[in-house]
């Protein structure tokens, strides 16, 4: 761990494009000479960057101790006791900053006691939209606070509060939060007084309800608008007059400085490694203490016949802890729960993915995954069973021998097993099980995550889209969800997601992650990934990717045979018309279909890095050019 840390420091890289006049003095920056999020325009560094570098209520500054970038943020938040909107502020730690969906995400400390500050009154207004993060259901309906003398007990599990809110605890009395949509007829609240609702508020920044929420906060800004300027690759910025203009980099130079190391930066280090350490040790300890053996022949057997049965079963938490053995074999970690290696037999395995940050009541839950284990496709992940128990939520699903898409996009060894015809059928697997899930139920489903992490493949390498931790279940007729909440990963998440300034959030949201994986499926190549290196050193990918079919250039060079380039170019075209910025522009899963099974290569789709070069532009969304573009899919595509 010691050597690691020394590496980090001596391997400082220092990047400094060059500027126009006006963002001279603005350069890109980072709190930490090993990584950490670039900060520049509409961010700015406090200390580092002058005033005017930054947009005004987007200063960051860096954390002494740590190097972390911070930012006290004030986000809006309604308290209906006032009927005033109050600027709540919490001071949190960026961890990624995506300038071009603008959008940054958080995680938010402790201690800042958000509820306490909601009956107090100021007035200065936000530059950002704070996003809920949604789960399944009652998105946005806030918080109820109660002020209760005593703790809260005797309450059957659905009616599980949230809390005791620490921060709020005066002598005796406790306060807690349930979902404003609660029923309070049905409450254990005789002993309670009503404080406040809160609205627009994520339950990770109500303090002490933290105890399964792992989940970092997303924050939008809807202004200034760069996203047309950053997904060219260029940067905003203000100009002479104080207004956002976008400045074009011609160039990067590199200035590689290295970092001398100071006896207090070894010392920090080495006192940084023993800690975490002994702090990895301590939980290692805890953890293996925790285990319990149980007696479980009994349950098991349940458990197996449902599973022949193909019935979904409903767990118990002790179940959910037996079936992975105390949770010992971690798979992965989402933003929305952990995923674990379980056993329902000796045979029999399942991965288990254990939920935090769940909303509403344990009966909307189970409805909905009554509807969610009526669903048998082949390119399908199966659920086997679920728990919810109190606030305990977990998904049981079938386990998959080969690992996620993921695994084999990235540039290791993996990828170059799967040949390119694979690839296409894999891409094709995809295609059909989502469109199962758009079309195919009674329900609309949609995913709103697909990414490689969530595309598994079984022993003969057949896809099977899974996670549907993040589906919101909503009708056909009713084909555009409301949503408060930006959910999925940065990168894969369609822009109307984060502002809807660019559309309304559908099922074409969906496609706009798998145009991101089909693209991922080509430049996470490690012969793609060097070609475009090389090419263009800055240019995002698969803007390069189009500018190269663009020219008529031959994308496959690097690809053996005819049949393999047919492939590529494919896989190419279909993922730039899926990624299209505006939704009405993107085709359907069917359509995808077509596409990717039809004898003649599909035609080029319009540029969908096109964008005005002016920063100042508002959105581009104009409903003639969405209809043209609408009608130039269906015409080249049905006939
Ligand atoms: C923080 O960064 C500075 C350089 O910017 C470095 O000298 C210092 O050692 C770093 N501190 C930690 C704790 O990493
Ligand atoms: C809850 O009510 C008690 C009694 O009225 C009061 O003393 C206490 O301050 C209240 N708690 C909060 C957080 O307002
Ligand atoms: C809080 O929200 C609930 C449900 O939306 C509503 O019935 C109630 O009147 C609200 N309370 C206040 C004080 O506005
Ligand atoms: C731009 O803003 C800075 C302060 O942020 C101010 O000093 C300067 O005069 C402004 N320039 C113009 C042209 O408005």
């Amino acid at each position: 761990m010691i050597p690691f840390f020394i590496f980090l420091i001596c391997s400082l890289n220092i990047q400094q494009p060059r500027f126009a006049a006006a963002q001279q003095d603005c350069p890109p920056a980072s709190c930490s000479p090993s990584g950490g999020p670039i900060v520049r325009f509409p961010f700015r560094l406090i200390g580092r960057h002058p005033q005017h570098c930054g947009y005004p209520g987007f200063d960051l500054s860096c954390n002494p101790t740590n190097n972390r970038t911070e930012f006290d943020f004030q986000f809006p938040a309604r308290a209906s006791a006032r009927n005033i909107i109050l600027p709540l502020s919490a001071k949190a730690t960026v961890n990624e900053i995506d300038y071009r969906a603008q959008v940054i995400r958080l995680s938010v400390f402790r201690g800042s006691c958000l509820p306490a500050q909601v009956p107090e009154v100021s007035s200065s207004p936000s530059p950002f939209q704070f996003h809920i993060k949604i789960m399944y259901y009652g998105a946005g309906d806030g918080y109820t606070l109660f002020n209760c003398s005593g703790a809260l007990d005797n309450y059957e599990e659905w009616a599980r509060p949230m809390g005791p809110i620490t921060c709020l605890a005066r002598g005796n009395h406790r306060v807690y939060a349930y979902r404003s949509s609660t029923s309070v007829t049905d409450l254990p609240l005789s002993r309670c007084v009503k404080m406040y609702n809160v609205s627009d508020i994520s339950e990770v920044l109500l303090d002490g309800l933290r105890e399964y929420s792992v989940d970092d906060t997303y924050l939008h800004w809807p202004e200034p608008v760069c996203t047309n300027c950053e997904s060219r690759a260029n940067y905003c910025g203000f100009n002479t007059n104080n207004q956002t203009q976008c400045f074009h980099i011609p160039t990067q130079s590199h200035h590689n400085k290295q970092g001398s190391i100071s006896d207090k930066a070894v010392i920090a280090i080495v006192v940084v490694a023993v800690f975490t350490a002994l702090a990895f040790a301590a939980l290692f300890y805890f953890y293996t203490l925790k285990r319990r053996k149980q007696s479980k022949e009994r349950r098991t057997e349940r458990f197996l016949e449902d599973h022949k049965a193909r019935r979904l079963t409903r767990y118990t938490y002790s179940d959910i802890k037996t079936i992975t053995d105390g949770f010992k074999h971690k798979l992965g970690q989402g933003g929305y729960g952990s995923v674990f290696r379980g056993k329902l037999s000796t045979d029999i395995l399942v991965a288990v993915k254990v939920l935090t940050n769940i909303k509403g009541n344990g009966e909307d839950f189970i409805n909905e995954v009554g509807t969610i284990g009526n669903i048998h496709h082949v390119n399908v992940v199966r659920l086997v069973g679920y728990c919810a128990d109190g606030y305990k939520r977990a998904l049981v699903y079938e386990f998959l021998e080969n690992d996620s898409l993921n695994k084999y996009l990235s540039s290791g060894k993996q990828s170059s097993t799967v040949g390119w015809e694979k690839l296409l059928e894999i891409a094709l697997g995809v295609a059909r099980g989502l469109d199962y899930l758009h079309q195919g139920c009674k329900q609309r489903i949609l995913h709103f995550d697909i990414k490689p992490h969530n595309i598994l493949l079984d022993h003969n390498l057949n896809p099977k889209v899974a996670d549907f931790g993040l589906a919101k279940l909503c009708s056909k007729e009713k084909s555009v969800v409301t949503m408060t909440g930006a959910r999925g990963t940065i990168g894969y998440i369609a822009p109307e997601v984060f502002s809807r300034n660019f559309g309304k959030v559908s099922y074409k949201s969906d496609i706009y992650s798998y145009g991101m994986v089909l693209l991922d499926m080509v430049g996470g190549r490690r012969e793609f990934g060097e070609a475009a290196a090389q090419d263009s050193g800055e240019v995002y990918f698969p803007e390069w990717m189009y500018n190269q079919l663009e020219k008529g250039e031959d994308i496959a060079i690097h690809v053996d045979n005819v049949e393999e380039t047919d492939i590529v170019k494919r896989l190419i075209i279909v993922g730039l018309w899926c990624i299209q910025w505006y939704p009405a522009d993107r085709p359907s899963m069917k359509l995808i279909i077509q596409m990717l099974e039809a004898q003649n290569m599909p035609i080029m789709p319009p540029n969908p890095f096109a964008a005005s070069n002016s920063a100042n532009s508002t959105s581009p969304l104009s409903s003639s050019s969405s209809t043209m573009y609408t009608t130039s899919t269906t015409t080249t595509f049905t006939s």
